[in-house]
């Protein structure tokens, strides 16, 4: 990963905010991406990773907006001349029984985290072709499995699935190598806020037993980005300690 340079969306903190001190261990030159309201988490997360000796950037930019994503893309060829890998993290849920839901529940979590991957590859993709760089874009086991209260959260997980195996296929014959990642449940900001007695209900179905930590999604997005990976494509693995068995 050494010069390298990594884009990771909604990476102020949580799942995204490991993936980027990961390659930055790995000698990457990373672009943090994030929301305005999270402008601090990002100064901080840029902090943190200075230690690794890489330059650190963040990008303010909303993946649910083509133009601020295009606009991103320019900004981040500007500070660092190329795009090697790009990581599609942000997501949000609005969790509620379809019963309940309201179309604006649907919708906003459709455009973050199914739109959002559309907007930012296709903003990313030009930069990628000249680098035969790698995408690895985060689905989750729901969205495959489903999972009670999130009809909307699901659909856009089982639909970035969709987006990768169709874009590997397009792809392919640039270099390009475009995988998921499905995690089954991570101790972030995310899920802290699930009442206790749905986690004991979740860790009883793990294997391990345990949720997992965000270094663990790190660490198997690190190596599909990398050489290691060169003839992976269109793969989605599962990392989820044996819930989805
Ligand atoms: N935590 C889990 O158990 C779990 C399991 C499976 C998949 N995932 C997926 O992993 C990814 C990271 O999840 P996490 O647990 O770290 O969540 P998180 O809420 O801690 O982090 C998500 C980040 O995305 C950012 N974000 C939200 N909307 C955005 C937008 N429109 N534009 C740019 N950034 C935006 C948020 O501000 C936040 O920093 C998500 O795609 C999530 O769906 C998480």
């Amino acid at each position: 990963m050494k010069d390298k340079v990594v884009l990771i969306t909604g990476s102020s903190q949580g799942i995204g905010k490991a993936i980027a001190a990961k390659f930055a261990s790995l000698g990457a030159n990373v672009a943090l991406n994030d929301i305005p309201s999270q402008e601090e988490n990002l100064k901080q997360a840029k902090q943190d990773l200075a230690q690794y000796g890489t330059k650190v950037e963040y990008f303010l930019a909303d993946v649910s907006n083509l133009e601020s994503c295009q606009k991103m893309a320019e900004d981040i060829k500007a500070a660092f001349g190329k795009i090697d890998v790009l990581v599609n993290n942000a997501g949000i849920t609005k969790d509620r029984t379809l019963m309940k839901m309201t179309p604006e529940e649907w919708e906003k979590v459709i455009a973050v985290n199914l739109t959002g991957a559309f907007n930012v590859t296709k903003s990313i993709l030009p930069s990628l072709i000249e680098t035969q760089g790698a995408i690895v874009s985060l689905s989750s086991v729901v969205g495959q499995a489903g999972n009670f209260g999130q009809t909307n959260y699901s659909a856009s997980k089982a639909g970035v699935i969709g987006l990768t195996k169709s874009l590997s296929k397009e792809v392919g014959r640039f270099g390009v190598r475009v995988n998921a990642v499905a995690p089954g449940f991570i101790e972030t900001p995310m899920t802290a806020v699930l009442p206790e007695e749905m986690k004991g209900v979740i860790k009883k179905f793990t294997a391990m037993g345990r949720f997992g930590q965000p270094e663990e999604i790190a660490n198997a997005i690190a190596f599909l980005a990398s050489d290691q990976a060169s003839f992976i494509t269109g793969a989605v693995l599962n990392i989820d300690g044996g819930l989805s068995i």
